[in-house]
């Protein structure tokens, strides 16, 4: 894609003389991207603020940054440093040769061979809470899918990966998570950063949520640290691993963020999958029965096992499908470490380039008609006809997600011993609208009654 140097800046608007689009963008995020391609089309060019930004919405611009000229593209953006301020210098957030070794020790635990090993505690974590569900069936009563969601990936994350009950804890710990993540969303949209240090109400209340979450993470260490029959976990290869040049161990700070990191990219993004997919199953009853029959047919009543993984075609096609229309993660950025162009327009150093999987997951050129909820937009010829990049609810290159085969069994397995069970009705009435922090989120919960089957 690398052309002469000279190349022009990409179209799109100035904004507002001092702000420029960041009002649009605090206003609605998603409602500002669709204007500017359907205004300018697949690359367009903003500022945020003082801020240069563009936009990329076609498959071929998104393998270049992600994978071909991955070198090229790193996450020195406002939004990573801000998201420090939660994670550290964990996985997601870290860079260069930090980055490289922390994927390298933490590349084994996500083999799959050795997923497949956490379906069983996947499983139980599940059954443990439909086990509640019979009452709440019969009482008709009313529940917060999305909490129900983040409990049970929550407890699972901690299982497999910590070998940790967070049982106890799930609901402070989801708690703190959210209002962390909230606060750092506003920070991010904001023009000018306001000193971390003053006695306002919002640093007060990112204090004390980051003294909650700080304090259950360093439990989990200092509990391990000292036990010594430790599982051949995560957090064991972490605690062990030794830098090949200097034989030094990870301080208890690394420690800190990496658990941190695995703790939030863990259960977080899954559990608004299965929300999201919860809510579209409900909105779409057609697939809800079509889904319901391959569960009769291959499971026969039987509890689903990692087995049954594969037969799960249409349970999988769903998922996929749901997170092309609501993926969790729904934008991230790079910065160019040099200048690049692009489709012939110059992307200078510097420049936030974002990416957003909710935008090009509707790009009408690969889903046609791309509001509808249609699975079988997933059935394998059709996939194979598709660009790679047209659909990345995980990202892609080096960087893309590393718990992506974790994330895609825990959601196959869970939809289908759920959906085996239970039906799940929306709430008349129940406002469902999209809450854009660095994940995808239900803003008010999402209401739902269970139904036995
Ligand atoms: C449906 C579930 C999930 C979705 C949609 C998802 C999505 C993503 C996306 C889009 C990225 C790239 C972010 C960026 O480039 O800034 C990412 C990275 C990452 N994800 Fe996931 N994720 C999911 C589940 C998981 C799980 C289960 C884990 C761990 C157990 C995990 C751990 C991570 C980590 C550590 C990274 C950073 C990887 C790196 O930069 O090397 N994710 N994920």
């Amino acid at each position: 894609m690398s052309a002469p140097r000279s190349a022009p800046p990409a179209p799109g608007p100035r904004g507002n003389w001092l702000l420029g689009m960041l009002p649009q963008f605090r206003a609605d995020p998603i409602q500002l991207f669709s204007d500017l391609a359907t205004d300018y089309g697949d690359i367009v060019a903003f500022p945020l603020f003082n801020r240069p930004c563009m936009l990329l919405r076609h498959p071929d611009q998104i393998a270049w940054v992600l994978k071909e000229n991955h070198r090229n593209y790193g996450k020195n953006t406002r939004g990573i440093q801000k998201l420090k301020s939660i994670l550290g210098e964990g996985l997601l957030t870290a860079d260069g040769p930090h980055w490289r070794r922390q994927r390298r020790i933490a590349g084994p635990t996500f083999r799959p061979k050795r997923i497949g090993g956490f379906a069983d505690t996947m499983l139980q974590a599940g059954e443990g809470m439909l086990e509640g569900w019979e009452g709440l069936a019969s009482s008709g009563e009313e529940f917060d899918v999305n909490e129900a969601m983040m409990t049970v990936t929550l407890r699972i994350a901690g299982e497999t990966l910590f070998s940790t009950d967070v049982t106890d804890e799930a609901k402070e710990l989801s708690q703190a998570l959210s209002t962390a993540m909230q606060i750092t969303n506003k920070r991010v949209g904001r023009a000018l950063d306001m000193p971390a240090s003053w006695p306002t109400a919002e640093n007060r209340a990112f204090r004390s949520a980051m003294r909650t979450l700080d304090e259950i993470v360093a439990g989990m260490i200092a509990e391990r640290r000292a036990s010594d029959d430790s599982e051949a976990d995560l957090l064991a290869m972490l605690i062990h691993a030794r830098d090949e040049e200097t034989g030094e161990g990870m301080s208890d700070e690394q420690l800190r963020d990496e658990v941190m990191t695995l703790l939030l990219a863990g259960h977080e993004t899954t559990a608004n999958a299965l929300t999201w997919t919860w809510h579209l199953l409900a909105a779409n009853p057609q697939c809800r029965a079509k889904l319901e029959a391959e569960l009769d047919r291959v499971l026969g009543g039987r509890p689903p096992t990692l087995e049954d993984y594969p037969a799960l075609e249409y349970t999988g096609r769903v998922i996929d499908e749901s997170m092309r229309l609501l993926p969790p993660g729904w934008l991230f950025g790079r910065a160019p470490i040099e200048d690049d162009v692009i489709d012939g327009f110059s992307v200078p150093a510097g420049t936030l380039v974002m990416i957003s999987s909710y935008i090009t997951h509707r790009h009408t050129d690969f889903w046609p008609d791309p509001e509808r909820f249609d699975p079988d937009r997933f059935l394998p010829a059709a996939c194979e006809a598709r660009h790679p990049f047209a659909y990345f609810p995980f990202s892609g290159g080096p960087r893309g997600c590393i718990g992506r085969g974790f994330a895609l069994l825990e959601l196959r397995l869970l939809v289908a011993q759920i959906a085996q069970r239970f039906r799940l009705e929306a709430v008349p009435g129940h406002p469902v609208e999209l809450e854009k922090l660095v994940t995808l989120r239900p803003l008010h919960g999402l209401l739902m009654t269970a139904h036995a089957r």
